[in-house]
């Protein structure tokens, strides 16, 4: 039986890589997308996950739209200048045709989860807003989730939006602090292994040549996210984060985790940094009695890369 996922997501070059990677998987069955901000504004968000569905011939999957700012600061603008000012590589697609569903994201990841629970693995790959607004609106709903596989933190690597931070968690640190202290399985792919998964020039070229409506659509957002790389990285090529945690739920054997409680700064410098609790910090109190996050430090990234490719390939069909 496929396994149920809900994908919350701010799309986003690599969000839209992961939607259409997990879509090409039959082992996922993807119960809706919820947006939120992160990349661009939360109704450029709900906008793209419409447009990346009906590209992929999957409009009966629902969308729900979601938080419109962070819990403890305003939304603090996006990343035109990494996924373009439509968060879609400034390809500035007319309005979709689909609509939201008439419910807010944090009461439809609730809804889903009660209908089935104990089944359903929920995959962020933006901002934690939704999951956290989810969990203060019904807090024993984490015992009812199997899993969350997020994309986000730097645990033992440099954030890539401060020295500190990693950008979806600087986006709303508060809500972030909030998930990691849930009761339940949480698997956090951060920066520690995305920066290892690096896509190069010469294969995102490829991506026209697929013959596939999704890799279509890649092939004209890429070199947006590319041009970043290059410009502010100095690297031909793309690292495909948001990606890494489909290749886990498709291959967790291709990933090392290693488990601490984490906390989530709030202030200063620091704000947005994932701090685990390794060394002499199992004394400190302020990780006392979380449950520890499996932390992903390592993974195979040529097989996930391999894996993550071929499903770029496939022609969907249902
Ligand atoms: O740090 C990488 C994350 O932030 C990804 O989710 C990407 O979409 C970006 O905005
Ligand atoms: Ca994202």
């Amino acid at each position: 039986m496929a396994r149920k996922i809900i994908i919350d997501t701010d799309p986003g070059i690599d969000d839209a890589l992961a939607i259409f990677y997990a879509l090409a998987a039959p082992e996922l069955e993807i119960l809706g997308l919820t947006t939120v901000f992160g990349n661009g504004s939360t109704q450029m968000s709900t906008a793209n996950a419409l447009h990346l569905l009906e590209i992929a011939g999957r409009t009966d999957i629902p969308v729900a739209h979601g938080a419109e700012r962070p819990m403890g600061m305003a939304f603090q603008g996006g990343a035109p200048q990494v996924h373009g000012a439509d968060a879609q590589g400034n390809l500035f697609l007319p309005a979709p045709a689909g609509k939201p569903v008439s419910m807010h994201a944090a009461q439809f990841i609730i809804d889903q989860v009660m209908a089935a629970p104990g089944e359903i693995t929920l995959v962020p790959l933006a901002p934690l807003t939704n999951i956290a607004l989810a969990f203060l609106l019904k807090p024993d709903l984490p015992q009812y989730i199997r899993e969350i596989v997020l994309m986000g933190g730097a645990a033992f690597v440099p954030g890539n939006i401060t020295p500190a931070a990693e950008a979806n968690i600087w986006n709303d640190p508060e809500a972030a602090d909030i998930v990691f202290g849930a009761d339940c399985n949480i698997v956090m792919i951060g920066l520690d292994v995305t920066e290892h998964l690096f896509l190069p020039g010469s294969r995102l070229e490829q991506f026209a040549s697929l013959g596939n409506p999704r890799a279509d659509h890649l092939a004209r957002i890429l070199p947006c996210y590319r041009d970043f790389h290059v410009r502010q990285l100095g690297l031909d090529g793309i690292h495909v984060h948001d990606s890494s945690t489909i290749s886990y739920l498709l291959r967790p054997d291709l990933f090392t985790l290693e488990g601490h409680p984490v906390r989530v700064e709030l202030t200063g410098l620091g704000r947005g940094k994932t701090w685990p609790a390794v060394g002499r910090s199992d004394v400190e109190s302020a990780w006392a009695g979380r449950r520890p996050i499996q932390i992903a430090v390592k993974v195979d990234a040529d097989a996930a890369l391999a894996l993550e490719w071929e499903h770029h390939s496939r022609t969907l069909g249902r």
